[in-house]
């Protein structure tokens, strides 16, 4: 195929056919610039390399998979528009967050049409599970503001595992998916390079907000405000004597939104696939993982991590 006939889609395929691949008991990975991705992401992240142009004033919302995209969403939604609803009529207790915010990476349609987010009004709140290296150039030339959560990596295994299940189908022994998620080769993974990346980035710069969801559940409406400021919509001294970062708290809490989606019927769109959207809101604890994985395994991955993080600063 010559240079000038072929479209970002066709020269995403070509590229991917001649990328190392791993098989898995699911869907086989792929390795593109250090990360594993399987062929439906891998493709959507080519095409959005290919076309996303970044706005100066646009907001990334970066997580790994299972960190707590949802949350994020859902407050980052409910402080930019606080201004436009009360709690009574507010937007997030008939959608879900997933449909308020979009990922970019998953929703890009095949075709490339990035009008999803061209008519979002500014500044515009774009999620995205893509590493910072690969992350489009121009969010990096743009100087765009990020927010980065992540979350121990234990508990992000284990709804991982859970989620999977609704959103591919895929039933893996969790033994079997432990090791792979121990050898990094997950969508999006090597897990702990995904969280250095943004970790060592917001050492250095102002730009990107880096939060944990452990610290997060502890104290949510320290964070809300923190959240609000690096939003560029801080709380006013009135707002807060009237308890509005509390009162977002419990809007975006896991048990209204769990409560508000628990549909096991209705569905969310996430690009080629259909979920349900209750599956975004399992448990919603820190520590859950001591239900689903033995000690030694939690030995095992803490042990990873932690010699992957040494000398980073970043622990869980
Ligand atoms: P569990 O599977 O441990 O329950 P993501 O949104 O990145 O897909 O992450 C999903 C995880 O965040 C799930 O974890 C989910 O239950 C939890 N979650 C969803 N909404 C939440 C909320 N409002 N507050 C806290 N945790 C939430």
């Amino acid at each position: 195929r010559s240079a000038t006939n072929s479209s970002p889609e066709s020269h995403g395929t070509d590229l991917i056919s001649k990328l190392p691949m791993r098989e898995t008991p699911s869907e086989p990975q792929i390795l593109y610039k250090n990360f594993w991705f399987r062929r439906i992401f891998l493709e959507r992240i080519m095409l959005l390399e290919a076309t996303f142009k970044a706005r100066h004033d646009d907001i990334i919302l970066a997580t790994n998979p299972k960190c707590g995209t949802t949350w994020l969403k859902a407050l980052s939604f409910a402080i930019t528009n606080r201004s436009h609803y009360d709690s009574g009529n507010h937007p997030l207790l008939t959608r879900h967050p997933q449909e308020v915010i979009p990922t970019i990476d998953v929703e890009i349609p095949l075709n490339g049409d990035l009008n999803f987010i061209e008519k979002l009004p500014p500044p515009r709140i774009l999620a995205t599970h893509l590493p910072l290296s690969l992350l489009p150039e121009s969010i990096r030339i743009q100087g765009c503001r990020i927010v980065y959560i992540c979350r121990d990596p234990k508990d992000a295994f284990v709804s991982r595992w859970h989620f999977v299940s609704d959103f591919f189908g895929e039933k893996t022994d969790i033994n079997v998916a432990f090791n792979m998620f121990c050898e990094g080769v997950v969508d999006y993974g090597p897990y702990w390079d995904h969280c250095l990346e943004y970790w060592r980035e917001s050492v250095k710069s102002d730009r990107i907000l880096f939060l944990k969801y452990e610290e997060m559940m502890l104290e949510p409406v320290k964070f809300v405000k923190v959240l609000a400021s690096f939003l560029g919509a801080p709380f006013t001294g009135e707002e807060e004597d009237a308890g509005v970062p509390e009162e977002l708290v419990r809007l975006c809490s896991f048990k209204t939104l769990s409560g508000v989606n628990s549909s096991q019927t209705e569905v969310v769109q996430r690009g080629s696939v259909v979920v349900k959207k209750s599956a975004y809101f399992r448990r919603g604890k820190v520590g859950d993982w001591v239900n689903h994985i033995s000690e030694e395994m939690a030995r095992k991955l803490d042990d990873i991590v932690q010699e992957k993080l040494k000398g980073s600063g970043l622990v869980f």
